[in-house]
């Protein structure tokens, strides 16, 4: 019989109550810990709590273990580069596991250009950073353009891009010079959705944004935190054409939605686009922290000592990120897209009538299910999305995020099988339709 979740306690148990309170009084404030959950080992997409617990993990950690947690190959490549080596400073210092994961990403040829060259960082808003500055170095630029409902990090730089949710930026500022503009949501704009917002965009640009100031344009080719927005096929070209018009670097954040995770290694490779700069984290070594900014080498050219960071692209986190690729190559980008694919389906079947749900969307097992009021209004039903994700937690031990003001994100490891989806849609159908029943 196929595994399912086991809940033995109430939740949190009484071990992870204690550890829950005592982490508390230590940890910092800002934390945002809806799932009283305490993780203490992982296999595949299961996680297993100190009471004895064990729950379906449809997060990944935040869309980061796409080789499931603790994947023997990656275990064994990460306990190997650490018996060997665990750090050296790759600002100072050569080390072979480094080239080699370099050397496989801009093989790739991910950016648009001639040739390709990487910089290491060890987070996505380090990934963002990163090409904050390269954009205005290449470019001599100080502007830059980003998307409202958009996330890049909690830096300063990547945090003056990041517009999710006022919180994040309440009492922080002031920031970098950023404009931000529409993303093109196609199930609340319809067909014009790409029109819309090229239409801000150009309305930005003849009034308050000058383009000849802007350096870059930061852009998700699908929209994580934002509630898993995938745009219309015309947008990413459309955007590539007013980059160029102008003069404007154009950056792919791929942080959440790289590294196979849409189905395709790239998520940009699904819009036949190439940005000037791409980023990538999260997903590129199953929960080590390493970052990737890429560009090509006529924009990569800026001086030694420029930008450069102690741990970044550190042995242990480039030996996992190797291991990583072996496995998505093999064959993890391709389950990513069939059993997304099987996914989606299921969902459509079981609740794609349900009158609180508006949009069934997503690229591989990048998936979002956005919760209404009802299907005609498509007003946010933003308490019973939460209500929904907590339920899975404490009736059916399901590991849920939302996304997003309303939508239900399912980014679970790439190693998903059939089976694991169908009890995944199988339990969020019985907690939808326990709070809201038909
Ligand atoms: C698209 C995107 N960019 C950047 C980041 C920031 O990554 P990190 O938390 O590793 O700094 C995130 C995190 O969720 C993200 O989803």
């Amino acid at each position: 019989m196929s595994r399912r979740p086991v809940l033995k306690t109430e939740l949190p148990g009484p071990v992870a109550a204690g550890l829950i309170s005592r982490s508390d009084r230590a940890i910092s404030t800002s934390y945002t810990r809806d799932h009283p959950l305490v993780a203490e080992r992982g296999e595949g997409v299961w996680i297993i709590d100190p009471d004895g617990n064990e729950f379906l993990d449809m997060s990944a950690g935040i869309a980061v273990t796409s080789t499931g947690h603790c994947h023997p190959r990656v275990v064994a490549a990460i306990q190997e580069q650490a018996a060997k080596l665990i750090h050296m400073s790759g600002t100072d210092f050569y080390y072979p596991v480094q080239g080699r994961l370099a050397h496989r990403l801009v093989g790739m040829q991910p950016v648009r250009g001639e040739g390709c060259r990487v910089y290491f960082g060890n987070s996505g808003a380090e990934a963002n950073e990163a090409a904050m500055k390269l954009a205005r170095w290449a470019t001599g630029r100080k502007h830059f353009v980003a998307f409202l409902d958009s996330f890049h990090g909690r830096t300063y730089g990547a945090m003056s891009l990041t517009a999710s949710k006022a919180r994040q930026r309440e009492g922080f500022g002031p920031f970098l010079p950023v404009t931000h503009t529409v993303y093109p949501d196609p199930y609340r704009m319809g067909e014009r959705a790409t029109a819309m917002a090229m239409e801000h965009l150009e309305t930005l640009f003849r009034t308050i944004c000058p383009p000849s100031d802007v350096a870059a344009i930061f852009v998700e080719p699908v929209q994580g935190e934002g509630g898993y927005i995938v745009p219309p096929a015309d947008f990413l070209p459309a955007l590539r054409a007013l980059c160029d018009a102008h003069g404007i670097l154009l950056v792919f954040d791929e942080v959440q939605a790289g590294m196979g995770r849409t189905g395709k290694m790239f998520a940009h490779d699904h819009f036949d686009v190439q940005p000037d700069i791409l980023t990538l984290a999260k997903g590129i070594a199953s929960g080590l922290p390493i970052s990737a900014t890429l560009a090509s080498e006529n924009i990569m050219k800026w001086k030694p000592g420029s930008h450069a960071s102690t741990f970044g692209g550190n042995p242990v986190a480039c030996a996992a990120a190797n291991a990583t690729l072996d496995l998505l190559q093999e064959s993890l980008v391709q389950n990513a897209a069939e059993v997304g694919a099987k996914m989606m389906d299921m969902l459509r079947v079981a609740v794609g009538d349900h009158p609180n749900v508006g949009d069934i969307r997503g690229l591989g097992l990048m998936i979002g299910v956005e919760l209404v009021v009802d299907k005609q209004g498509r007003g946010r039903a933003a308490d019973l999305r939460n209500a929904v994700v907590m339920d899975c937690f404490h009736r059916s031990g399901m590991v849920i995020l939302g996304a997003g003001q309303n939508t239900v994100r399912f980014c679970p490891a790439l190693t998903l099988t059939e089976q694991e989806a169908a009890t995944a849609v199988e339990l969020f159908a019985t907690s939808l339709n326990a709070l809201a029943p038909v």
